[in-house]
């Protein structure tokens, strides 16, 4: 029997998804609404200071068709009154006690955290999570990113919130920062009880070409914003595994956010180390419903390999992420073309003369489009299997015979790694590449 549900620092859900703070957490209306969708918990928009916002607030990468790839905001936290947001949250509370309600603030006095905190908690709140992340706006008062880049102003403040509160506290961090393990390592010693990340990435997303301003344009001029959106899960689960590998933030609950549209991405964050995912675009872009897709998947997967709770399989693939020096170089694919789903749009072909090995041959007869591979000059970089339109029409296949482990570090500890510009040792030695007058060959 699967049970989906968590326990993160204390805060009880029925399930990992929650809503990230943000526009689809603004009022008690929405979080209801997400609750009864199916999603387990709802960091509130941010609560603090009074704010004026701009309009418009919003800019887009839209890529090839693929609308709002990359999202970008340059709102402040919420322009509601605390009040009605403190009555809303109790209402939430009565009608949903078992879901998770996170009061997301962002103070700047140590009295005004004292009192922030003790108005969420007497609004009923499960837990608070500290916003350090906003890149625009409230860091230009010393809010936001400004308390997430400073490790140590950072580590006093969770303090005074751990001294204050009685409820579980999340450290959201900003990923506007070098090494993500300094602000992570700070909250953890300022007591934190937990982790989320991350918040949104500074950022331009396109200038218009005719009044030179960037978007979203707010009366001809415009200011950096927060990038979120499928374009950077990547960034955000590199982050979420820095810190879910380090052996003292490693030991906190982390909730992971960035990019989070499908169940899949779901997996592949628990899989790094979160035990709750946060959404904030793509509920932007889809609404509530995606929840049903996330949870049927999710459901799915951990029948299909067996596994009963959240905790089976989180982490599970942080050991598989090593550092590079500890990679086999004995290991070698080549690419397989399947002559049978080949189109031959000579995509490959391009890719890989242009842009790779000169691995990839085009017949003499131009009725073949299809291309062979030259398994002699191919290092397998998987380029040409990237860029071939259609699924599975060029695999990497293996050419060792799996005996052999050698890595960088063994060859270092073994006194046994190239070093002059022309060692022999070295890789690259004896590739095939052709003349620079090869380049030439068709000219007329
Ligand atoms: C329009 C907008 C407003 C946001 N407001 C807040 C906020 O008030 N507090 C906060 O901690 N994060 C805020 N965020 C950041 C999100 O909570 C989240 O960390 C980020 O968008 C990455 O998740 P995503 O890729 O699912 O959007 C906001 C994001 C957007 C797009
Ligand atoms: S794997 Fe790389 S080198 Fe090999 S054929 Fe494809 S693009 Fe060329
Ligand atoms: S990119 Fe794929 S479909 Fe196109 S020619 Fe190469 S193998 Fe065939």
């Amino acid at each position: 029997m699967i049970d989906l549900s968590i326990n993160f620092a204390g805060i009880k859900s029925p399930n990992p998804f929650w809503l990230a703070s943000a526009p689809p957490t603004n009022s008690g209306y929405q979080i209801m609404k997400a609750f009864d969708t199916g999603w387990g918990g709802a960091v509130w928009k941010t609560l603090g200071v009074p704010v004026v916002n701009v309009s418009s607030r919003y800019g887009s990468v839209n890529y090839r068709g693929t609308k709002m790839m990359g999202f970008n905001n340059i709102e402040l936290i919420t322009d509601r009154p605390l009040a009605d947001n403190l009555r809303e949250i109790e209402e939430v509370k009565k009608y949903f006690p078992d879901h998770a309600v996170i009061a997301s603030l962002m103070v700047e006095s140590r009295a005004e955290w004292e009192q922030i905190i003790k108005d969420v908690e007497n609004a009923g709140a499960d837990g608070i999570e500290l916003n350090f992340g906003c890149p625009h706006g409230m860091c230009e008062r010393g809010m936001g990113s400004a308390v997430g880049q400073e490790p140590e102003v950072l580590k006093t403040i969770v303090g005074w919130v751990k001294e204050a509160a009685n409820i579980p506290v999340i450290t959201k961090l900003s990923p506007n920062i070098s090494h993500i393990t300094d602000p992570g390592l700070a909250a953890v010693q300022g007591g934190t009880d937990s982790i989320s990340l991350i918040n949104t990435i500074k950022s331009i997303v396109g200038i218009d070409l005719d009044s030179y301003a960037p978007y979203p344009i707010v009366d001809g001029k415009g200011t950096n914003g927060g990038y979120c959106g499928p374009a950077v899960k990547p960034i955000a689960m590199h982050m979420l595994k820095d810190l879910a590998q380090h052996p003292e933030i490693g030991k906190v609950p982390l909730s992971g956010i960035g990019g989070i549209e499908t169940w899949r991405d779901v997996v592949e964050f628990i899989l790094l180390g979160a035990t709750s995912v946060q959404v904030c675009t793509a509920v932007m872009h889809y609404g509530f419903g995606i929840v049903r897709e996330m949870e049927a998947g999710l459901r799915q997967f951990m029948e299909e390999k067996n596994y009963q709770t959240i905790y089976d399989f989180a982490g599970k693939a942080l050991p598989n992420v090593t550092e590079w020096k500890h990679l086999n170089l004995k290991h070698k694919v080549v690419a397989e073309i399947n002559a049978d789903k080949c189109i031959g749009c000579d995509l490959c072909y391009i890719a890989c003369d242009d842009g790779a090995h000169q691995a990839i041959a085009l017949s003499d007869d131009p009725a073949i489009r299809i291309p062979s591979i030259i398994e002699a000059n191919c290092v397998g970089c998987n380029l040409c299997s990237l860029v071939c339109p259609v699924e599975d029409c060029i695999t990497m296949v293996k050419r060792d015979d799996g005996k052999e482990n050698v890595t960088w570090y063994e060859r270092t500890e073994n006194d046994d790694i190239p070093v002059t510009f022309d060692d022999d040792r070295a890789g690259g030695k004896g590739h095939f590449v052709p003349t620079p007058q090869d380049a030439l060959k068709h000219r007329k």
